[in-house]
């Protein structure tokens, strides 16, 4: 089905949170959630669940529910469901894996990190190279252009980087780096290759192997599901790393990697969240979920791409206004500043008027530094699958009644 069966009343439909009236631009910090996400977590906290086994149904449940949420997740990324690790969010996993990862560097060993990414890719990688004695390098994007060319992440890899930090898209300005051609320096020199896909796997279809990552983190909550952690890798790769664990729990692939009980509830809503996506364009239901993924994705980013042209094309007839996001491969997530006044006051005047689109450096500290922009950042406006027309129009006329009262 051509990607125009992207029907944006029907979707908003699913949406009880947007009844309260507010336009919502506060995507990219987390995304509102479907009802069948909810009725997904009702159903699994409401039903006899136990801990993972084979006994009992309510053992048999819990399995399950595992089962599916790594099938899903492996539809979503492309990846063999056996290599998803589960966690509380992208950030511990990050940490988690930089620990394990780092664990045979030492002095004269080298990581690379940009300067583009959320302080969730750039600090676990500088803790652990600090703890091992590594050296840090810093690959800088052109704060002219938002973009990470590949060169600038080449002129800091040599033959002792042992790892590649980047992201797939940045959560501040869109940008998104070239990752495949990222993927043949860090490989050239024998290195692993480390993506954040956070902000990126809400916007884009997601193919890890096609991108060369070795490891992809993510996070359900940002793509209309629950507040969790995802990371994907080979199973065969992450069977020659040694995480930190205890005793008695599984050493298997990939729960080694996995601590504690695992939140079998937002995993049954990662599943609902997975098949919601599937679902934006109604494709035909008999289609292998993957198959269906690709559809509505070309018409999520087609739905999406119109917005962002329409929110654009008011901004720029808007004195006063400077938009940061210009990477000529990015999400439609803009950052924009308002000469003479603080964005932080452009997002109070706007929430007065329900509109949500805040202001900030969201995490992504060094990159708003490397803008210019300092801690403060800018105002975002970030687009979700819900976004119609009808909340541009909001947005852009909050603006205008902002600019007019300097
Ligand atoms: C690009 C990016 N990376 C990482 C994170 C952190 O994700 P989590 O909250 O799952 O740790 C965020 C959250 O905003 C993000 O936008």
């Amino acid at each position: 089905m051509a990607p125009s069966a992207y029907d944006v009343d029907r979707i908003r439909w699913h949406f009880p949170a947007l009844r309260e009236g507010a336009a919502h631009f506060d995507g990219p910090g987390g995304s509102q959630v479907p009802d069948t996400v909810a009725t997904a977590v009702v159903e699994t906290l409401t039903s006899a669940i136990s801990n993972r086994g084979t006994v009992t149904p309510a053992e048999r449940r819990a399995d399950r529910i595992v089962v599916e949420a790594r099938a899903a997740m492996g539809d979503l990324l492309a990846v063999d469901p056996g290599g998803i690790v589960f966690g509380r969010s992208a950030t511990e996993l990050t940490f988690h894996l930089a620990r394990t990862l780092s664990s045979d560097w030492g002095p004269g060993d080298e990581v690379v990190v940009s300067r583009l990414d959320h302080d969730a890719n750039i600090r676990p990688w500088v803790l652990a190279a600090e703890t091992v004695g590594a050296t840090v390098r810093w690959a800088d994007f052109d704060p002219a252009t938002g973009e990470l060319p590949p060169e600038a992440v080449g002129a800091v890899v040599t033959d002792r980087t042992r790892l590649v930090a980047v992201t797939a898209a940045s959560n501040l300005i869109g940008t998104r780096p070239d990752l495949p051609a990222i993927a043949e320096i860090a490989h050239a020199a024998g290195a692993l290759l480390w993506v954040d896909g956070v902000h990126a796997t809400a916007h884009v279809l997601t193919d890890v192997p096609a991108t060369g990552a070795d490891f992809w983190v993510c996070s359900p909550y940002k793509f209309l599901g629950p507040h969790l952690g995802v990371l994907a890798a080979a199973p065969e790769l992450l069977e020659t790393l040694h995480p930190a664990k205890l005793v008695p729990s599984s050493n298997a692939v990939p729960e080694r990697f996995e601590l504690g009980t695992l939140p079998y509830e937002l995993l049954a809503g990662t599943t609902a969240a997975v098949d919601f996506l599937a679902d934006l364009a109604l494709t035909d239901p008999s289609l292998p979920r993957r198959a269906r993924l690709v559809t509505s994705f070309a018409a999520l980013e087609e739905h999406e791409d119109g917005l962002r042209a329409h929110l654009q094309a008011g901004l720029a007839e808007l004195p006063g206004v400077r938009l940061w996001s210009r990477a000529v491969h990015r999400t439609p997530t803009l950052l924009m500043t308002f000469d003479g006044r603080d964005a932080a006051d452009a997002y109070r005047f706007l929430a007065e008027r329900g509109v949500n689109a805040p202001a900030g450096s969201f995490y992504a500290l060094e990159a708003s530094r490397w803008l210019g922009l300092g801690d403060a950042g800018g105002l975002r406006a970030g687009l979700a699958p819900y976004t119609d027309a009808d909340d541009v129009d909001r947005l852009l006329r909050g603006l205008r009644e902002f600019h007019s009262m300097c």
